[in-house]
């Protein structure tokens, strides 16, 4: 048996904070320890006490005065838009139309999906994510570099093909037939492979057909251990659009409904512009909200109002939504949505911050046995705060006095700099990457750059 022991500052949740004096939502250990046996979490406490449980042959590794977390988890972005991030001036049709389905043409390259998938998956280690939610291409290859990349570190990820057979280029159509076969076989070879999750993927209901949403109904039905992803009402002109191409719906949020596409394992990009009904039908679905705040600013769509969410009992995540989004960092995410509340008069506390980053998402994705706390049987996924990462952190922390504030300062200031190390299922990841930033792929050097 491997034993490893990582001492540190512990924090994990173990409900959402209440308000910011909630001490019984998260367990805190000023000299803690994590100890992991196999890749699992053995046990959380005090350092003195797992020092003693641990065996003579135990390695232990010395974070402090680090933070020792629970691994991020970002519940919805898009591998293929890696490159494609700060894309300039256009709102979301515009800009699918400019610049992603260019971009996204690229991934009938196996070649090119492979090495993409690689820096995709280290860059979300870099930042402390070990587990997300992403959209591939509507090429099965891009599907396979996606999750062999994810299986070659380890990571627990769900992802999947995008259906989409219209409004796109032709290279990225499928059929509403080929959108049902090709997920099929990319669900029987890798969902439930290793730590792979399988999501259903129709983009939106602009880029699929009525046929295909039938098609996707019948994924849903066939496949209920899968997960289903789309987006939903994320721009004013979208919804125009969207309810017009389906004019028997009652709204946005009923034209997934009527395909009973909503449900427990589904998760809606977004959800922006939609009305008292739509959130509460997506509460008596329990269906998930994902709040994607640094690409709701980038791409000048609006402002999520999660208190309405709150009220009317439905569910909801946090995600970077990268490409849209700007960041891999759950860190910087958390600072935009912050900021996002706080322009609607809503609060964010530092904890309940750190909740949705793990086992809110965790519990969004219904996996928080496995991933998102630290508690005995739990895979070590883990990530190490430093929350004196740049000169300006530092000294803005000595003036910091309590645990809650520390937490603001790293969101607020904090990057993939602020990560000191990242586990994944017990082993450690981000010294390694630091140490081999950019081996592999094609690189362009600065002299191929075209500047007008
Ligand atoms: N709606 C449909 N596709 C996309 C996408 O790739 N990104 C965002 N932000 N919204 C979408
Ligand atoms: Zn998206």
């Amino acid at each position: 048996m491997s034993q490893l022991l990582l001492r540190g500052r512990v924090l994990t949740f173990i409900d959402a904070p209440k308000n910011i004096d909630d001490t019984a939502a998260y367990s805190y250990f000023e000299d803690g320890a994590v100890l992991i046996e196999n890749g699992k979490v053995a046990r959380v406490g005090e350092y003195a006490t797992l020092a003693r449980v641990a065996g003579p042959q135990a390695e232990i590794v010395d974070h402090r005065p680090h933070l020792i977390l629970p691994g991020f988890i970002d519940t919805h972005l898009h591998f293929p838009q890696t490159q494609a991030i700060a894309s300039y001036g256009a709102q979301l049709l515009e800009w699918l139309n400019t610049y992603i389905f260019v971009e996204e043409q690229k991934f009938s390259s196996s070649a090119h999906a492979n090495f993409i998938a690689g820096r995709f998956m280290d860059e979300l280690l870099r930042n402390g994510t070990t587990s997300a939610v992403a959209y591939c291409s509507v090429h099965p290859e891009s599907v396979d570099a996606y999750f062999a990349a994810a299986e070659k570190r380890n990571m627990l990820m769900i992802g999947g093909k995008v259906m989409m057979d219209r409004n796109a280029p032709e290279g990225l159509r499928d059929t509403a037939q080929t959108g049902y076969d090709e997920t099929k076989a990319l669900i029987a070879k890798w969902h439930g492979r290793g730590r792979a999750h399988y999501a259903i993927s129709p983009r939106f209901a602009i880029t699929s057909t009525p046929e295909q949403m039938e098609m996707s109904r019948v994924l849903v039905r066939e496949h209920p251990e899968c997960y289903v992803q789309t987006h939903l009402s994320e721009n004013r002109d979208e919804v125009a659009y969207a309810t017009s191409l389906y004019p028997a719906a009652k709204d946005y949020t009923d034209i997934y409904a009527d395909y009973d596409l909503l449900g427990e394992k589904m998760l809606l990009g977004h959800c922006i512009f939609l009305s008292d009904r739509e959130i509460s039908v997506l509460a008596e679905t329990r269906s998930v909200a994902v709040f994607c705040p640094t690409s709701n600013l980038f791409l000048g769509s609006g402002l999520f109002d999660r208190d309405r969410f709150q009220k009317l009992g439905a569910r909801f995540s946090v995600a970077t939504d990268v490409g849209g989004g700007t960041s891999f960092s759950m860190l910087e995410t958390m600072a935009e949505a912050y900021k996002i509340l706080h322009v609607q008069g809503q609060r964010l506390t530092p904890f309940a911050s750190y909740y949705m980053m793990t086992l809110g998402n965790a519990r969004a994705l219904g996996l928080e046995d496995r991933i998102g706390s630290l508690h005995a049987g739990a895979d070590a996924d883990i990530t190490v705060l430093d929350s004196r990462a740049k000169p300006a952190m530092e000294l803005r922390m000595r003036t910091a006095t309590t645990l809650a504030e520390e937490l603001f300062v790293l969101q607020t200031m904090g990057d993939d700099r602020s990560v000191a190390e990242v586990y994944v299922a017990g082993k450690p990841m981000k010294s390694g990457l630091d140490k081999h930033p950019f081996l592999d792929g094609p690189a362009r050097s600065p002299a191929d750059l075209q500047i007008a």
